[in-house]
């Protein structure tokens, strides 16, 4: 009988990538992913480190799990549970220590060896030891990609998630990711197109090319050589043209150091390219942005910005940012706001600074108060929701093309990305998920849009 697997993901999409993975990997096992939590023979919670409050959510979230799994051991059954992503990565042995009942800790370079540890996990506690959770997070020497099964065990939905290149080498001081995912590495373009390949016949009709730091992808071209970013997209883009011509591209996340001229003209030649960028800056100060190691000033950022409109005077961007990094003045933060309003985000996301343990930021002097920190969020927040909802505003009355992949909280309601990642919310009786439609917006607000399909003559 098929096993149940249920996979709780935390963090950005390439955790959501990695968890359509595990489920890839455990398939042949026998074990069918199920979203009831209750039905759950395994659970894989997927984690995310990156700020305090996210890796503090694991801790509680095993305190139900452990719950279950004494009620099912109860019923002589049980419910494997394992730990994976950047919280298992970072803090393995911890959690092996703090949550016993664990089965097993799997990084996120070692999921593809989940069917020897399942082995392993289950061997300990025939054995009766008592004893501990399996931890495997070493970062093996060759990469996981090249052991991953090629079977999509379960069709992504309208959107698919392909992740070309992996782990940071960045090193910016407030950040987990270059010690959580490991070194950068660029998958080979054919492994990609291989897996667009198989991608488009689940009928995807969005891909998003995931990497921590997507446009230093560098990987090993058709030809020998090492490709770009800007050449991969126009080969990906050439492919599926002719078949596939609804088909649409996007990548996350890009560092502006990377941000080439290559890749900033695809953005006006490639036409199934959406016209959207999401280019975190984190802060608008040289002196925070130093501080930071992020390795540019705010003026060769909007330079890029410049450019980018300069090839595709539409596109949409969005951007993250930190405020209360060590250090940061007043007059700092306030180049920040300078920043935004010269920038013009269409979205943005700003986070309070969060002192990660083994960052060179946690061990900076000159914490900022967590009150300060927090005022200035409300600020840039009220800034960006300014932004974006004169960006969404000026959609009004235009046709954008949506694609449905969720449901709406009312009866009838879909909701949908435009080309611009806008969510657009539209009521309509013979909408299905994956119907990708002409919208005209009727309401554009700060953090949704409200539309009706577009008839036919409109589109
Ligand atoms: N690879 C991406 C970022 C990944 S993390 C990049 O290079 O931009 C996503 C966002 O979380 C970051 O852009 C940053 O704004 C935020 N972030 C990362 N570490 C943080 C920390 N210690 N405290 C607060 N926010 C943080
Ligand atoms: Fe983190 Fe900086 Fe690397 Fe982005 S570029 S993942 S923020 S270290
Ligand atoms: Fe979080 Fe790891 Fe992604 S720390 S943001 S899940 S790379």
């Amino acid at each position: 009988m098929a096993k149940k697997l249920f996979i709780k993901t935390h963090g950005c999409q390439m955790n959501v990538y990695d968890s359509a993975r595990m489920a890839d990997v455990l398939a042949p096992l026998g074990y069918a992913k199920t979203e009831t939590p209750d039905d759950a023979d395994m659970v894989i919670i997927n984690t995310c480190h990156i700020r305090e409050k996210a890796a503090e959510k694991v801790f509680s979230e095993l305190g139900h799990w452990r719950i279950r799994k004494h009620a099912a051991q109860a019923r002589g059954g049980d419910v494997t549970i394992a730990v994976a992503g950047c919280v298992a990565q970072a803090e393995g042995a911890e959690l092996i220590n703090r949550a016993p009942f664990v089965d097993l800790v799997v990084g996120s370079q070692a999921y593809h060896q989940l069917p020897e540890l399942l082995a392993r996990a289950e061997r300990a506690r025939v054995k009766g030891t008592g004893g501990r959770g399996i931890l495997a997070t070493d970062f093996p020497v060759d990469s996981k990609f090249d052991h991953l099964p090629d079977e999509i065990s379960t069709a992504p939905g309208p959107v698919g998630y392909l992740a070309i290149q992996e782990g940071c080498d960045k090193f910016c001081t407030f950040c987990v990711v270059p010690y959580t995912r490991g070194a950068e590495y660029s998958r080979p373009a054919q492994a990609v197109i291989a897996e667009a390949d198989r991608l488009v016949a689940t009928g995807v009709t969005e891909i998003a090319l995931l990497g921590q730091n997507v446009n230093a992808w560098h990987g090993e071209g058709l030809d020998g050589g090492a490709w770009s970013l800007g050449r991969l997209l126009r080969v990906l883009n050439d492919r599926f043209a002719k078949t596939h011509p609804q088909l649409r591209w996007r990548y996350t996340t890009s560092h502006p150091r990377e941000m080439d001229d290559d890749l900033i003209a695809a953005h006006g030649e490639v036409a199934g390219l959406m016209p959207f960028l999401h280019l975190p800056i984190q802060a608008g100060s040289d002196a925070v942005l130093k501080a930071m190691n992020r390795g540019h000033r705010a003026e060769d950022y909007l330079r890029i910005v410049e450019k980018l409109r300069a090839a595709r005077p539409d596109i949409a961007l969005s951007g993250d940012f930190i405020t209360g990094f060590p250090g940061e003045s007043d007059t700092d933060f306030e180049q920040t706001l300078e920043l935004v309003r010269a920038a013009r985000y269409a979205a943005g996301y700003s986070f309070k600074y969060s002192a990660r343990p083994g960052t060179p930021g946690s061990l900076l002097a000159r914490q900022v108060p967590d009150a300060v920190s927090s005022e200035r969020l409300y600020a840039l927040q009220a800034l960006l929701q300014e932004q974006s909802a004169a960006f969404n505003r000026a959609c009004e009355g235009r046709v954008l093309d949506v694609l449905f992949d969720r449901p709406g909280k009312l009866p009838g309601q879909l909701i949908g990305r435009s080309q611009y990642l806008q969510a657009i919310y539209v009521s309509d009786p013979s909408l299905r998920i994956g119907d990708f439609l002409p919208v005209t917006i009727t309401g554009g607000y700060a953090n949704s849009l409200a539309g009706e399909i577009a008839r036919r003559e409109a589109a």
